[in-house]
């Protein structure tokens, strides 16, 4: 099967790293956490506060909230939007992101 990639000769290559919940993922140059995340097969990355279900990227545009991972330490960023940079320490979010707070 010919991929798009294929059409246009395509061969992009990592440019740098990020640390998911201690792993070490690749990351091309422009990459959103959510892609970067996707193409090392991780498809969920958050629970919800009600029952903990898992959540991962839906909309994949901003609008849907689903995809809200901590980033630095700092929770509810949308996976989706946030580009993945140099160095960047990613982690699972459960509830809120917050729970040292007690919310
Ligand atoms: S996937 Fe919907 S806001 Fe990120």
């Amino acid at each position: 099967m010919t991929t798009p990639r294929d059409l246009v000769g395509g061969t992009p290559t990592a440019t740098h790293t990020v640390t998911f919940d201690g792993r070490e993922l690749p990351v091309q140059s422009g990459q959103s956490i959510a892609a970067v995340l996707w193409a090392a097969g991780i498809l969920a990355w958050r629970t919800t506060r009600e029952n903990g279900a898992p959540r991962g990227a839906f909309c994949g545009i901003g609008q849907c909230f689903d995809c809200l991972v901590t980033v630095n330490g700092r929770p509810n960023q949308r996976a989706c939007l946030v580009p993945a940079s140099p160095g960047d320490t990613i982690t699972t979010q459960e509830g809120t992101g917050r729970a040292e707070l007690g919310c």
